[in-house]
């Protein structure tokens, strides 16, 4: 069992910010991941869209033999994970935004959450960011249309940053100091974010807890994979790989990226 793969999903290329974190802390684990790319974004999609796609990504993973699914993608954690988590008999881990980090670290009081829509809407969403913001205020904005720029390899493209300034200059004026990223695809645009936003403004996002977070429930399934065989991390998109491929070329060993129809 210690020996069957994570099994990773998202609506795209984002989710390998939290692959490459997962790969980090935890070297010896085989891994697969899903890019269900063809049906990206989810952000503009139904609950009951996210939760269909969800339980399709699912639905391979399971058939691919993983022992614990990480819902790499805050729109569908926020939208599917509790039916998955009732459904399925395996672990599942999902993103949430990291308010409650963001909340500690603020000096403004004043926090700044950038996700899609599907996130922002949903009630796993609002709860969370109701437990932990106790005064503090959060300001909330959707990131509409940079999930399609970062599926198409334009991360550092002049009309993203466009498109991030619209999105975090109203923030700033309000007095943000913490930035969160409310969506597994943003890690991406740290550098570009960095370049418009003042120094003390601190950006937060959840792959390294995710990662732990993995691990504490691998530990408690008794389910590590201690061997130190060679490991092999096969990726798999409903497009053609190279946007993929560019993204998590040379992280490790062992990597192949291939097409698939799901
Ligand atoms: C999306 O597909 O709209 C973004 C995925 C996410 O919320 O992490």
């Amino acid at each position: 069992m210690s020996n069957q793969p994570i099994g990773v999903f998202d609506s795209g290329v984002g989710g390998t910010s939290i692959w490459k974190e997962i790969q980090k802390l935890l070297p010896n684990e085989n891994t697969i991941y899903l890019a269900d790319s063809k049906n990206a974004p989810y952000g503009e999609k139904s609950q009951e869209e996210i939760l269909q796609l969800s339980i399709k990504n699912t639905d391979l993973l399971l058939e691919k033999g993983c022992k614990i699914i990480v819902v790499a993608c805050n729109t569908a954690t926020t939208n599917a994970i509790s039916y998955l988590r009732a459904n399925y008999n395996l672990p599942f881990i999902g993103i949430e935004p990291a308010i409650k980090p963001a909340a500690l670290q603020s000096e403004s009081k004043i926090v700044g959450v950038l996700a899609t829509k599907g996130t922002l809407s949903s009630s796993l969403f609002n709860s969370t960011s109701e437990n932990h913001a106790n005064g503090i205020k959060i300001i909330e904005q959707e990131g509409t249309g940079l999930v399609p720029l970062i599926e198409n390899g334009k991360v550092d493209a002049e009309e993203t940053r466009e498109l991030l300034n619209t999105y975090v200059a109203p923030m700033l004026d309000q007095g943000m100091d913490c930035l969160v990223l409310g969506c597994t695809h943003y890690p991406y645009l740290i550098p570009t974010l960095k370049s418009i936003l003042p120094d003390h403004v601190k950006i937060i996002d959840s792959g390294e807890a995710v990662a732990r977070q993995v691990k504490a429930i691998l530990e408690k399934n008794d389910i590590l994979n201690t061997s130190e065989k060679i490991v092999r991390h096969q990726f798999y998109t409903n497009v053609s790989p190279e946007v993929l491929q560019n993204f998590v070329e040379g992280v490790a060993q062992n990597i192949s990226v291939g097409q698939l129809d799901f």
